[in-house]
């Protein structure tokens, strides 16, 4: 059985293909007490900091509902609200968070940030967003495409548009649990070539393909899930307009969505930018389970902060 005490979630990598499951069957035990009002206040009296770098609507609220229906509290520091935001090292915020709460969420810039606050910190650490990875985000999807499909191994995904933090996680997820993937991606926006070696190492293990191409058409044919997410991430603002050209090619859209098998899901992080990566006939369409993935980000965020400090259903 998968002990997931103590651990941190820094990285998709962290969790082997055994512990994703875990967490996965977990969340819906948990997503079930939830939905029949039965009670499952699991950390009673412990506490999560929850510190944001960047803005945030899904994670804020689910992270702070997950305390709260665990029977925890959570804290929400704003990044420049902090002695962080004046200097402070991440290395000191570490440790003296670690004397207050019983867990730490962070969303920011740099995964360094994140490494190095787990380095320090002695109490679990949770990536809730970085440049370069969201494996929360992507928790919540295998659980989406799980409700929805009954399995995760030997589908088809597609991802369609910037090589971001949320591909890469997808990747690496994919990879781990036997799922092919194909990326259309624009010349220049490719996905961080270490997590693509990562995940075709991990492909090579349990038989998924990881296909790099620039043709989304390439990626949709034949999809089961068809996934795709802003054009300009967090941080990347003064690149909107310039990008906006570069991925028109990559919208999802009718045209490109009826390569797909009959039965595909439509999936997007959010939020979503209606009119520029996809348009509202798919996202407000029969295929979209966009607002389950932001559901499921509670019921997957119970599951791991329960099981990293020792808690079980
Ligand atoms: N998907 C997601 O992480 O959304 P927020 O930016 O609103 O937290
Ligand atoms: N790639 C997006 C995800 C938002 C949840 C970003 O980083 O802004």
């Amino acid at each position: 059985m998968a002990n997931l005490k103590n651990r941190d979630l820094i990285s998709m990598r962290d969790l082997s293909a055994e512990e994703i499951g875990y967490i996965l069957v977990m969340a819906t035990k948990l997503k079930a007490l939830q939905k029949s009002g039965q009670p499952h206040a699991l950390l009673p009296g412990k506490s999560l900091a929850m510190i944001f770098q960047k803005p945030s609507t899904r994670t804020r609220v689910s992270f702070e509902l997950t305390m709260f229906q665990l029977g925890g509290h959570a804290l929400y520091l704003n990044a420049g609200d902090i002695q962080l935001g004046r200097g402070e090292t991440v290395a000191d915020t570490a440790r003296v968070l670690s004397r207050y709460v019983n867990a730490i969420m962070i969303r920011t810039f740099k995964q360094s940030d994140v490494e190095e606050l787990a380095q320090y910190a002695s109490v679990p650490v949770i990536n809730g967003l970085t440049d370069l990875e969201h494996p929360c985000q992507i928790l919540a999807d295998l659980l989406t495409i799980k409700e929805r499909k009954h399995r995760l191994a030997g589908l088809k995904l597609a991802w369609v548009g910037d090589g971001n933090n949320v591909s890469h996680s997808l990747m690496l997820a994919c990879a781990r649990l036997g799922m092919n993937i194909t990326l259309a991606v624009p010349e220049g926006y490719d996905p961080d070539p270490d997590i693509v070696g990562a995940a075709q190492e991990y492909a090579a293990g349990t038989g998924a393909s990881v296909v790099l191409t620039r043709d989304p058409a390439v990626a949709v044919n034949r999809a089961d899930v068809v996934v795709t997410d802003t054009w300009a991430s967090m941080g990347q603002e003064g690149e909107h307009a310039e990008r906006i050209k570069v991925f028109e090619a990559y919208q999802v859209n009718k045209t490109l969505v009826s390569l797909a098998n009959k039965d595909y899901i439509f999936m997007h992080c959010l939020p979503a930018h209606r009119g520029e990566e996809v348009v509202d006939e798919i996202m407000d369409g029969p295929h979209s389970v966009v607002w389950d993935e932001a559901e499921n980000r509670l019921h997957v965020q119970k599951a791991l902060v329960a099981l990293f400090l020792g808690a079980n259903v």
